[in-house]
């Protein structure tokens, strides 16, 4: 389905109706015809009918229960994410789809206010993150509204990362959409490095000033490292531990236990990366050193 194509051929009683859609999915898995007919200003009927039409496009999914209620499709969450980026004046053209994988689908974008940009749609909610997510009861919530938690923790970490670590800045967070920064570079596992170890210790210095920010990638990896001739970017946040106090995602576990799980995580990703550069160079370098580097501990 086409996103671009979609979005041309809404009318503004459908927008009127997403919108409604969007405002109660944090309340009900499949919201209510009757809240969304009030909420956009519309008879019961009209309302109904248009939810047909866009269950029809696979922009939303009805469900006849002990009421007649709808819920997003992962393409309609998109489709109203982009909106809202369109009506904030922050997106003016989508161009190209530059990746779709498991996780996420990433265009090219262009914004008036910050030129050529990039705008990632999440797909899952916290996968790599279950430790979390079994704490959490998800039950009442549908699965697409999780994307958009997705979506806010990766906006939520380039935040607090932008200025002290290499990552795209961050623009924009609008439903399960992220606006960043279009990086001109490649994945580390496409390229063939003339000097790893150099460029090894590049990233272990970008992981040390994150741990000093108080961020835990949680997937760092070949596929998450972007190289050029200037330099390299740590992307891909979604996962992403942030250690506040004053965290409400992690409600259900208190700080000592997210610290354990940051710890859990740090030392994984560290092993992934040593591992990839012993096997692709042959560089052997010792984990527990260099997690002591990445703490501070020691050089
Ligand atoms: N800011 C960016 N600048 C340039 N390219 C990007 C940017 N963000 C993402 N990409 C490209 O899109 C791909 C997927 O992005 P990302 O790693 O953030 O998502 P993902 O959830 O891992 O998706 P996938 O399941 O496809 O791996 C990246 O590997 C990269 O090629
Ligand atoms: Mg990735």
């Amino acid at each position: 389905m086409d996103l671009v194509e979609t979005y041309s051929r809404m009318s503004k009683n459908e927008w009127k109706v997403l919108s409604a859609v969007f405002h109660y999915s944090w309340d009900y898995k499949y919201v209510p015809s009757e809240l969304i007919a009030k909420k956009a200003g519309m008879p019961e009927e009209k309302a109904e009918a248009i939810i047909r039409s866009l269950a029809g496009k696979r922009i939303l999914t009805a469900r006849q229960l002990s009421y007649y209620g709808c819920a997003f499709t992962l393409f309609g969450l998109s489709l109203y994410s982009l909106r809202r980026f369109v009506k904030k004046g922050l997106i003016s053209m989508i161009g190209n789809k530059m990746g779709e994988g498991k996780e996420s689908t990433v265009y090219n974008a262009i914004s008036d206010r910050y030129g050529e940009v990039v705008l990632k749609f999440h797909r899952v909610g916290y996968t790599s993150f279950k430790k979390v997510k079994e704490k959490r009861d998800y039950g009442t919530l549908h699965f697409t509204v999780l994307t958009v938690r997705s979506a806010r923790n990766e906006f939520r970490a380039l935040k607090r990362l932008a200025g002290y670590v290499n990552v795209p800045k961050p623009y924009g967070w609008e439903g399960n959409a992220v606006m960043m920064e279009l990086i001109e570079a490649k994945e580390l596992f496409r390229v063939r490095l003339k000097n790893p170890e150099e460029v090894l210790d590049m990233i272990l210095e970008e992981v040390k000033a994150m741990y000093e920010r108080g961020v835990i990638h949680g997937d760092l990896s070949q596929y998450n490292i972007l190289v050029s001739e200037e330099g390299i970017w740590i992307i891909d946040f979604p996962q992403a531990i942030v250690l506040e106090e004053e965290s409400e995602e992690y409600s259900l576990l208190s700080f000592e236990e997210l610290k354990e799980v940051a710890n859990e995580l740090l030392e994984r990703d560290l092993k992934n990366l040593l591992e990839y550069f012993r096997r692709s160079y042959g560089i052997e370098k010792n984990v527990e050193s260099v997690l002591n580097y990445v703490k501070g501990k020691s050089c």
